[in-house]
């Protein structure tokens, strides 16, 4: 029995239509039903036009649902993004900030992605908070400096309280889409090193914190990497856009 509840999140990029959506969300809910027990918490992180569809499907199911990024922004004129309040408004349970997509292709920055973190807190959202070394970096052994740097700016804008609220997510850049996956015990050097960060801060807020494995996580390979002991659960793209492939490793979790 793991001392944190682990969580399954789908994480599923710019991808689905409406009738496509459907059917992966039948799907999902056909298959939790099916479950005799869910033993972990669900999210599907969907892209911004189709929070409705996941709310009006979701909304009686142990499926939550969440947005893939958020604004640093309360209100006004910022053409183009979303409020974290507009993320309320249709009931998503979570945000992710700073996936590495994010960082590389929109540049942004440990600081922004610190200020959504907390906008996401203040309006009582979870964040799944990214972190993660290209292969340049792990390389070049920056693997550690290189994710503390992007946690730390986190947590200096964060309270304790605060701190024990979030999701951190750990996705090596070079996993992601790749079919490559870290092995469980690299993931796990990295897991506990974040624990550690976060211990810096508060020692208890740290045990309460899942730290999420991200990068070509499947069904075949959930089960080694969740056994983890400070793997609490993984954040899914490619596996999350097939049914039977998120509930797979959803019932590995
Ligand atoms: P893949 O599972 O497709 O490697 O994507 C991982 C990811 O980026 C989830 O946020």
């Amino acid at each position: 029995m793991k001392q944190r509840r682990p969580l399954i999140a789908g994480n599923w990029k710019m991808n689905g239509s409406l009738a496509a959506n459907q059917v992966l969300l039948t799907g999902l809910l056909d298959g939790v039903a099916q479950l005799a027990t869910v033993a972990c918490d669900v999210v599907v992180c969907v892209p911004f036009p189709y929070l409705a569809q996941a709310q009006a499907s979701l909304q009686d199911s142990v499926i939550k649902w969440g947005a893939q990024d958020v604004s640093a922004q309360e209100v006004g004129a910022y053409t183009g993004e979303v409020a974290v309040s507009m993320l309320r408004d249709f009931g998503c349970g979570y945000a992710i900030v700073g996936h590495s997509e994010r960082r590389s292709y929109h540049a942004e920055a440990d600081a922004l992605v610190a200020q959504k973190t907390l906008r996401v807190l203040e309006a009582g959202l979870t964040p799944i908070v990214c972190v993660g070394e290209t292969l340049q970096e792990r390389k070049a052994g920056l693997t550690e400096a290189t994710v503390a740097r992007q946690l730390n700016a986190v947590l200096a804008v964060l309270n304790t309280e605060q701190l024990a609220k979030i999701v951190l997510a750990y996705e090596p850049v070079w996993a992601i889409g790749t079919g490559i996956t870290a092995t469980p015990e690299m993931a796990q050097q990295v897991h506990a090193f974040l624990r550690t960060q976060l211990s810096g801060l508060n020692a208890q807020a740290a045990g309460q914190v899942a730290i999420l494995y991200g990068g070509s996580m499947k069904p075949d390979n959930a089960a080694a990497l969740l056994a983890m002991p400070d793997i609490d659960g993984g954040l899914i793209g490619g596996a999350a856009l097939k049914a039977a492939d998120f509930l797979g490793i959803v019932a590995a979790a």
